[in-house]
């Protein structure tokens, strides 16, 4: 069973040196792993809420996107995207704004600050403050929720959204009775560092203390490593580790083996020039040939263009049927599928008129069954089981599993049915998108109606 981990990247800054220990390289490690399924993208939407820069917000979404490929995350292993490239999280921003409570919204901590700012310097309480930085939340949740993520890893500035993410989830399962939302829960890396700035505080674009990560090469990392600040022992005096910035950056790259030693030489009295020598050429050797490949992209930005278009398929693949799923529950359904309901409470099916399995041996031997609808039409098509115990288990786990927690995926000109992150199923070819909503809303009943019936 794979954990959907989900997490967004605001694209108005440059990624520096604390955004690479803190988020990229933890990300990056955990999307390698086996029972991760990541999902990782670049909130542009709600950049557009902090800067109305564009050249700023077109830099930086490269910027950042060439960053993280530089610093190894494979794309054909994760979905990685923009949040512009993707229209169902708008569209879910809408529904999830019809079921927030706007008090609620009134207690987000980002609205809040604001609102006190105003009331001390004795301003309207809204006076500067955008609709958009009101509804923050809202459209964070349609991100997460769109994919049903499991885990969101953010910072702790970050948990009050999470909770509002699992609130507007659950008041939608709540008003429409289905789990249409997993509820997501946030991540906290208490292991991974947040590393100093120059000055010592918390490294932040706010304090303006950050040593960046490619931008002006290593020249540049050299020069900002130097400004450090440092107490003013002189050379041949003892350090204390411990309380020098200069020496948790080390650690944030180094190994116990190499922090152990240079923690040795700063007792022994190593100068602080010396020192910062020390911590940019340990720094330099990791991010050297992460720079080479990062220098490529942003000479590449078709290269980057193409591969954020793949990443944009892949998640549409499953945000397109469960929008479309939500749409049905929200009585926005196609006009077609209302004339052969329109009149009628839904009908209770009759012994005999129930959808049903049919199984079969295909050619190579193998066991696989299909589902039809209670009219006879084919749903669903297994994949091919050698053993037909594991054709029968599956058979039973569709029958419980009911609409609302079915995961499907769009393929060229199919669906298939998702279940632990492999797909077991597929349904038929479609002629277009209609037919396709069609079919899903078709699915969806069947598998009620199997579920009702368990
Ligand atoms: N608000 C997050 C931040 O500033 C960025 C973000 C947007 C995000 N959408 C998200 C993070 C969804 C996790 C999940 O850090």
């Amino acid at each position: 069973m794979q954990t959907r981990v989900l997490t967004g990247i605001t694209t108005t800054g440059t990624p520096h040196l604390g955004n690479y220990v803190g988020a990229i390289r933890p990300a990056v490690e955990a999307s390698r792993r086996d029972d991760v399924d990541a999902f990782y993208f670049m909130a542009d939407y709600h950049a557009l809420i902090k800067s109305d820069d564009a050249a700023r917000i077109e830099r930086s979404r490269l910027e950042i996107a060439a960053t993280w490929l530089a610093a190894g995350l494979d794309p054909a292993r994760v979905t990685f995207y923009r949040q512009s490239d993707i229209p169902e999280i708008p569209e879910l921003t809408w529904f999830l704004t019809c079921v927030a409570s706007k008090g609620m919204l009134n207690r987000a901590h980002a609205y809040k600050a604001a609102v006190d700012r105003n009331t001390e310097t004795g301003e309207d309480a809204d006076a500067g403050i955008t609709a958009g930085l009101y509804m923050y939340p809202v459209l964070m949740a349609a991100d997460i929720l769109a994919f049903d993520a499991h885990k969101v890893p953010v910072g702790r500035d970050q948990i009050q959204h999470i909770e509002m993410a699992r609130d507007l989830g659950q008041r939608f399962n709540h008003i429409h009775g289905r789990e249409f939302f997993v509820l997501p829960e946030a991540l906290i890396e208490e292991q991974v560092a947040t590393l100093p700035g120059l000055d010592g505080r918390k490294m932040s674009k706010s304090y303006d203390n950050t040593i960046p990560l490619f931008a002006g090469g290593k020249k540049q990392l050299r020069e900002t490593i130097m400004r450090i600040v440092t107490d003013s022992r002189l050379p041949g005096e003892p350090k204390d580790p411990d309380s020098a910035a200069l020496f948790t950056i080390f650690r944030a790259f180094a190994s116990e083996i190499e922090t152990a030693a240079f923690r040795q030489a700063l007792l022994g009295g190593l100068g602080w020039g010396e020192a910062k020598q020390v911590l940019y050429e340990r720094i330099e050797s990791d991010v050297a040939p992460m720079r080479e490949r990062y220098e490529a992209f942003m000479a590449d930005p078709v290269a980057i263009e193409a591969i954020l278009q793949q990443g944009a398929q892949k998640a549409r693949a499953i945000a397109t049927p469960k929008i479309a799923a939500l749409r049905e529950a929200l009585g926005l359904r196609s006009a077609r599928s209302v004339a052969t309901t329109a009149g009628q409470p839904k009908p209770v099916p009759k012994q005999g008129k129930m959808p049903r399995f049919a199984s079969f041996r295909d050619a190579d031997g193998n066991f696989r069954f299909r589902l039809f609808s209670a009219d006879g039409e084919e749903l669903l098509l297994s994949m091919p089981f050698a053993d037909p115990k594991a054709a029968g288990a599956l058979q039973k786990r569709l029958r419980a599993l009911g609409a609302a927690a079915a995961v499907l995926q769009v393929q060229s000109s199919g669906m298939s049915l998702v279940l632990d992150g492999e797909p077991v199923a597929s349904t038929p070819d479609y002629r277009d998108e209609s037919e396709r909503n069609d079919a899903l809303a078709q699915l969806h009943e069947a598998l009620d109606q199997l579920a009702a019936h368990e």
